[in-house]
């Protein structure tokens, strides 16, 4: 059968006995099914085959000079622990036999055989590591199809940020994740905390760029009763909630100065002091921040304090952005479609092969978010099973790079002209930035990489007020 020799061949068998005779006939009889095979007469011999070469399988009598049956079979489990060993006994030597199979040989035959009953015992112990193999291959896969905790991705980068989150996991120091917005900053900092020893403890979030400036500090530490006007109760801290597990401070660089310096503290000595309290409270906290700035830049302009930043940098991690993936897509798209199906308890709508392609050759400035909107609107859209071209925003396919600006010859030279060009190209990302987020000022804001308050500043700035 041709189609079994050509699953045979690439199996490689060791042959070892010491009879001539026998050491032929083996060889022969395997080598005409199709396997490759060598024969060697002596326990020594083996021995160094099996350092040189690789083999699926060792046939090897038990009684040997030099090292025996046992010593070559300790050998090849030791060397090449995937390959199977079947001895050869004389009959009345059976309890050796048994000895080699507690010892890990797959089975065993004995003398006199013949031919196919040999050719049996290899059949079935190939077959065997064929599936080891197979079920491996799945294992690996599946792995890689799924991502980690929760990520999907199965592009090199992605598998390498799974690399470092098990690495960072069992470790203590802080974690910096820096990307994009949208990258899925918050799912990788949750599964560190996962995948770590305090996985069993709480996994608190904060979002220093929602809370205003004066409350930051109540908000991290907590405060006594009568710290300040409305302090009306003793309050713990989320470093104290988050105390055992792990503190996701997201958004870090929009931490007010006074605030990193305290936040420097508790980092270097594990300890907090709450608002309007003396006492010094212990903590343990494994701390990740997030941000989507350039906090290296930040550190360069003076708005972030360097040694915080090199306190919370032990580990960096950084997210690549989506069109640095676009091999994700794909994945991503039916995970998405995947889920909404399951919330909405019905069947997963599917993609036109056009409109995968446009999802493909986006840019996705608003990354796995962005397109997680976009299919939302789009399965909400379309009518029949299968999301269409005409699903899509019509931005996704526009090229993407004109603006509604022409820089005159001279912009140089004349006095406010900089200056207003800049205004308009601010105020066209300001309108893309909420156009691409159906208006959600806090995501516009992220997209941009302001904060939310700066956002609201510059809307009233240009004028661009709610719609
Ligand atoms: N690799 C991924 N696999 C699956 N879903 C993802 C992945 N990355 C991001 N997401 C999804 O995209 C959305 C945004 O992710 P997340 O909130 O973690 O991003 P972020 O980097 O924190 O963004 P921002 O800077 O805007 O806060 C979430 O709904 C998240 O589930
Ligand atoms: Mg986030």
């Amino acid at each position: 059968m041709g189609e079994e020799r050509v699953s045979k061949s690439g199996e490689r068998i060791l042959v070892v006995d010491d009879e001539e005779n026998m050491v032929h006939f083996l060889t022969k009889l395997l080598a005409n099914e199709g396997y490759g095979v060598e024969g060697v007469r002596s326990g020594t011999e083996a021995l160094e085959r099996i350092k040189e070469m690789s083999y699926d399988l060792v046939l090897c009598d038990l009684r040997l000079p030099g090292a025996d049956g046992i010593e070559v079979l300790k050998a090849v489990r030791e060397t090449l622990p995937e390959a199977a060993v079947v001895v050869i006994t004389a009959y009345g030597t059976i309890p050796s036999a048994i000895e080699a199979m507690r010892a890990g040989a797959y089975d065993y035959v004995t003398k006199p055989f013949r031919a196919h009953e040999i050719l049996a015992v290899v059949d079935k112990a190939l077959e065997r590591i064929r599936l080891r193999r197979e079920v491996q291959y799945l294992r690996r896969m599946v792995e890689q199809r799924f991502g980690f905790g929760g990520l999907v991705g199965k592009s090199k980068p992605m598998q390498e940020v799974y690399t470092q989150i098990e690495k960072v996991a069992a470790a203590r120091g802080a974690v910096l994740i820096q990307g994009e917005s949208g990258t899925g900053k918050e799912l990788v900092a949750k599964a560190i905390h996962h995948a770590s020893p305090r996985r069993s403890d709480p996994f608190v979030v904060i979002d220093c760029g929602a809370i205003p400036e004066p409350l930051q500090e109540s908000e991290l530490f907590g405060h006594v009763k009568g710290a300040f006007t409305g302090a009306i109760a003793t309050k713990r801290g989320l470093f104290e909630e988050a105390h055992g597990g792990t503190l996701f401070l997201d958004e870090v660089a929009e931490l007010a100065p006074s605030l990193q310096a305290k936040l420097l503290r508790a980092l270097q000595d594990g300890e907090i002091r709450r608002v309007g309290d003396t006492r010094v409270i212990q903590v343990d906290v494994r701390v990740i921040a997030a941000t989507n700035r350039d906090l290296d830049e930040e550190v360069r302009q003076g708005a972030f304090r360097e040694d915080l930043y090199y306190r919370l940098t032990v580990f960096p991690i950084r997210l690549p952005p989506l069109r640095e993936r676009r091999e994700d897509i794909p994945l991503l798209v039916e995970h998405c479609l995947g889920r909404m199906a399951e919330e909405a308890d019905g069947k997963p709508k599917r993609l036109s092969p056009d409109a995968l392609r446009v999802l493909t050759s986006y840019s996705w400035p608003g990354n796995v978010r962005e397109l997680e909107h976009v299919l939302e609107r789009a399965a909400l859209l379309s009518e029949e099973e299968v999301i269409t071209e005409r699903d899509l925003p019509p931005h996704l396919t526009a090229p993407q790079n004109e603006l509604a600006v022409t820089l005159p010859e001279d912009a140089l030279g004349l006095p406010g002209t900089t200056a207003r060009i800049i205004r308009e190209v601010e105020r066209e990302l300001i309108r893309r930035a909420l156009a691409r987020t159906a208006n959600n000022r806090t995501e516009a804001a992220r997209l941009l990489g302001i904060s939310r308050r700066a956002l609201l500043y510059k809307l009233k700035a240009h004028g661009l007020g709610r719609s």
